[in-house]
């Protein structure tokens, strides 16, 4: 089974390019599922029906979510509805909606957990109990298992891999906003990447109009950061190739698209 991800969607930058590139990179790479992180797609916070919608209809398959999930309120009103949206699983238990979902293809399964670190951000539940049970779970259905870990922390994002390497298929970061360059198949066939970088504004800070975050490093005043709705823009991700039987990861390539480094198809 091919999967590609794509990384934090923020605004409509950030939507623009999915629908731009992605039917030119399901013509290039052939995925059976499409997985992208949401949680900025409604202007830098959370998601809404119609923006949920609309990447649906692009193409993508499972929508992942992070710290920024309950942003738009109406996100109460259809999460329970689909199967497609998942959030942090160690949220609390109280929490609607659900961290784990399953997509099948041509008779091979794919069960899909999302995370929330816990490091430099708010005390949820403990991840590395939370993926242990969840993949018991997922495998009684099968070996395929893709895991999204948005987390802050290099560190805990390097545990979480190194915590599930043989457990499941894929481990990917996201949260940062800013790829990393560190994929590699970890010894017991995992596909590893810290993070996937986000999809969205190029020329601006982790997707936020720069002067205002300029302006509030240098002067610690409060101030509403804002996604810009024109200029450059990104895409970042990671593909990679599983084994039906196994689960295990045969090849994994980031995605890495932007003006200094085009779409090559
Ligand atoms: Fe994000
Ligand atoms: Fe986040």
């Amino acid at each position: 089974m091919k999967v590609l991800f794509i990384g934090d969607i923020v605004g409509s930058l950030g939507r623009d390019m999915v629908f731009d590139y992605l039917p030119r990179m399901k013509r290039k790479y052939k995925p059976d599922v499409v997985i992208a992180n949401g949680e900025n797609a409604a202007s830098g916070r959370g998601i809404t029906k119609a923006i949920f919608d609309d990447l649906l209809r692009a193409g993508v398959d499972v929508v992942t979510m992070g710290n920024h999930t309950w942003d738009q309120k109406e996100i109460y009103d259809f999460i329970d509805d689909t199967d497609y949206l998942i959030r942090p699983a160690n949220f609390s238990d109280d929490a609607p909606g659900r961290g784990m979902t399953s997509i099948s293809r041509n008779g091979v399964t794919l069960s899909i957990i999302n995370l929330h670190g816990r490091t430099f951000l708010p005390p949820h539940g403990d991840p590395f109990d939370k993926a242990e049970e969840l993949i018991a779970e997922a495998k009684e259905v099968s070996p395929l298992i893709f895991v999204d870990f948005h987390a802050e922390a290099t560190s805990e994002k390097i545990a979480m891999g190194w915590h599930l390497d043989g457990k499941a298929s894929v481990v990917v970061g996201t949260h940062t906003h800013v790829q990393t360059a560190d994929e590699r198949i970890l010894p017991g066939g995992t596909a590893y990447l810290s993070d996937a970088g986000m999809t969205g504004p190029y020329d601006e800070i982790l997707g936020m109009k720069k002067e205002d975050v300029i302006y509030r490093f240098r002067t610690n005043m409060p101030v509403r950061f804002e996604v810009p709705k024109s200029g450059r823009s990104q895409l970042n991700g990671l593909f990679v190739e599983l084994d039906d039987q196994t689960g295990k990861a045969l090849q994994l390539e980031r995605v890495s698209i932007n003006d200094d480094r085009p779409f090559k198809g």
